[in-house]
């Protein structure tokens, strides 16, 4: 079936009114779905009796250099994608809307938001703050999704939805890729088809670093160096390559049993910026 469309938030609230008490999900996304925004969908139709998607290009957590004006768009496809997945509806607002004349309020999360992504994409999770938060009160879901593809973006939402005390269930899910390992994402589209075979190198060296680390390796010098090899040989500019506390995303230098461990990357194939992670496991004994 064909989702509803909703432009305002007047015509998401009177939807809202109407549901009485039956569960809701909510997938917020920028749209040009895949399968990985698709899995989100699924799983929120496992948790809730109705879901609803957003699809908003949102302009607060692009920054002046950044790709906001050439951001894939595919609005027809996007609604087939959600209708065929069971979404009842999806709210698509124009930035207009979403920010009038006169807007000043913004959502500042600070510690996870302060590292990584948030060195080099300055003032990005705080666009990204600012719109989940206007989106959860919105909706108001019992339940909203997300992908541990945008690892720290997950732990700045958690971190809103707990802190603001929101009500609402924050659930992250694991990253979908391609049959060859490349994690799913809208920004895959800027790639020609040599970038995207070199563009293997994230991945490649996400999982050697994740295995040694299976195998024993806890020195994160030597795990950075095997994510590096990789990266090089596949001709990636690195933004950073980095071994984090899975909570508090702060740089660990050596790896313990009992604190849990996440490997980020961030870099440049061309002018197309990648980033990818993966969940480190040491050995159980
Ligand atoms: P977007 O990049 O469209 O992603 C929407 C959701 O899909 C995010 O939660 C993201 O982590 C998840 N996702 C993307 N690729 C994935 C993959 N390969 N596997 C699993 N999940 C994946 O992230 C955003 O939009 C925006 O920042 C948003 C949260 C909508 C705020 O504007």
């Amino acid at each position: 079936m064909t989702p509803v469309v909703w432009k305002t938030p007047a015509e998401v609230r009177s939807w809202r009114a109407s549901l009485g008490g039956k569960r809701v999900a909510l997938v917020p996304t920028m749209g040009f779905l895949h399968d990985g925004h698709l899995s989100l969908m699924r799983e929120g139709l496992q948790r809730a009796e109705v879901c609803a998607v957003s699809i908003f290009v949102n302009p607060t957590q692009f920054g002046p250099k950044e790709d906001l004006s050439r951001y894939p768009r595919d609005a027809e496809g996007d609604l087939r994608k959600c209708g065929s997945a069971g979404v009842f509806g999806v709210y698509m607002p124009e930035p207009s809307t979403v920010y009038p004349p006169g807007y000043q309020t913004y959502v500042n999360v600070e510690d996870v938001s302060q590292g990584l992504d948030g060195v080099s994409r300055p003032g990005h999770f705080r666009g990204v703050a600012t719109v989940v938060t206007k989106l959860l009160a919105l909706f108001r879901p019992d339940v909203a999704l997300f992908g541990e593809k945008d690892y720290q973006q997950l732990q700045v939402i958690s971190a809103l939805a707990r802190d603001l005390e929101l009500g609402v269930e924050i659930v992250g899910q694991p990253t979908i890729r391609e049959a060859d390992g490349l994690a799913m994402s809208s920004r895959n589209a800027y790639l020609s088809a040599e970038e995207r075979q070199r563009a293997l190198g994230i991945s490649r060296g996400l999982f050697s670093a994740q295995k040694a680390a299976q195998h024993g390796e806890t020195n994160v010098a030597a795990l950075q160096k095997l994510v590096r090899v990789e990266l090089e040989r596949s001709n990636f500019r690195e933004d950073y390559v980095a071994f984090v506390d899975a909570v508090t995303l702060k740089p660990l230098e050596n790896l313990a049993r009992g604190t849990p461990a996440r490997a980020l990357v961030a870099a440049f194939m061309g002018n197309t910026r990648l980033i990818d992670n993966v969940p480190i496991l040491l050995p159980s004994v």
